[in-house]
């Protein structure tokens, strides 16, 4: 595929940002809609579009549109002091909006109060309460009901970047961060990671990723030398799969066991999957050996080296820090991303 047709389909691309932050004092209905009417008009002259829901005295909100503009106002909402205890859920580019319609959707426990929402395919406000219960759903390992609700999502237009950006991603971190605390055990986080899999199997790619289904690249993924968890790798394959790229599984158990495995295999791009669902900040030195030692492995073509994990969604430049040429900051749009970068490999 030709480098400008990639631009064209980068180009519609857009920056994507969803949080979550505590009111500093309880907004009225009036305080709102201020706000909210505000936000809109500057939205609307930036090409930002989301949604706003508040509840409970929390806010959560998605907003996108071109990368600039996201900046500008993301560096607004930040510095804005009627919220804090900023916590971002999810950052990423992604291929199509959510809220195409909407300079800023306002939702929540109040709209009573307010005009009546047109239809919406997807109740925003349900985004929250859809994180609560695909939680509770891979808790419980009810994968019956899990696959139906994702599957749902996907019947009802859900894109699979918002799928995982939105509910497989955060549920993961939430079951981590329930591990952590003690809340649920090892054995029910790893259960509900499996859970997280076979659900995320059931999204479907759009029309951006069948753009590149020529491209025909290699890949091998695996996951971190010694490490159990396996749903970003999972969820990756389906995702290269569909654009069209050569998909090789690896599970190593040591770091010479991966290298051999890119020696035998030269693939185009290698990604190194740490858990979705814990930091794993322990494993970093040992990462580093083992990119330090695949880059060592004697090829034509030099290897694209992906990382990918909580670790990476949560500060990306540890990338860096291990010597990766990427980091998954989110499975969304991994696949052109990725393509790019082994396009430019070649070129250089
Ligand atoms: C929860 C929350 C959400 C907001 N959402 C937006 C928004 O989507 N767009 C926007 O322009 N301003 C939004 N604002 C207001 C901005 O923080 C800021 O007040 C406004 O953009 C004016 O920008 P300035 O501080 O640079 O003058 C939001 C504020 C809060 C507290």
């Amino acid at each position: 595929m030709s480098g400008a047709n990639e631009a064209s389909v980068a180009g519609q691309w857009v920056a994507s940002i969803t949080y979550k932050s505590s009111a500093t004092a309880a907004p009225s209905t009036g305080d709102l809609h201020a706000l909210v009417s505000q936000a809109r008009d500057r939205n609307r002259r930036l090409d930002i579009t989301g949604m706003l829901l508040f509840e409970n005295g929390s806010f959560l909100q998605t907003i996108e549109g071109p990368p600039p503009a996201i900046a500008a106002v993301w560096e607004s909402i930040q510095r804005d002091s009627r919220h804090h205890h900023i916590e971002v859920l999810s950052e990423h580019m992604v291929a199509a909006r959510l809220f195409s319609d909407w300079a800023m959707l306002l939702a929540g426990r109040f709209q009573d109060a307010l005009p009546p929402a047109p239809a919406f395919p997807v109740p925003p406000p349900a985004v929250a309460a859809h994180l609560a219960r695909v939680v509770e759903l891979a808790l419980n390992a009810d994968d019956f009901a899990l696959n139906a609700l994702i599957a749902g999502f996907a019947d009802q237009g859900w894109t699979a970047e918002a799928i995982l950006s939105l509910l497989i991603e955060p549920a993961a971190r939430a079951l981590g961060d329930a591990w952590l605390d003690d809340r649920c055990s090892e054995l029910d986080l790893t259960i509900a990671l499996s859970m997280l899999q076979l659900a995320g199997h059931a999204v479907r790619y759009s029309p951006s990723a069948q753009t590149i289904r020529n491209s025909r690249y290699s890949i091998l993924l695996a996951t971190a030398p010694g490490e159990q968890h396996m749903l970003g790798t999972a969820l990756l394959a389906d995702q290269l799969l569909a654009a069209g790229w050569q998909v090789d599984m690896a599970f190593p158990d040591s770091e010479e066991a991966l290298t051999n495995q890119i020696g035998a295999q030269h693939p185009d791009a290698v990604d190194i999957g740490l858990s979705d669902a814990v930091s794993r900040r322990q494993a970093i030195d040992r990462l580093r050996s083992t990119i330090e030692h695949s880059r060592l492995v004697p090829a034509e073509h030099p290897t694209v080296v992906s990382v990918g994990g909580r670790l990476f969604a949560e500060a990306a430049a540890t990338a860096l820090s291990v010597g990766a040429d990427h980091a998954r900051t989110s499975l969304a749009g991994t696949s052109v991303r990725l393509a790019e970068l082994v396009r430019k490999s070649r070129e250089g």
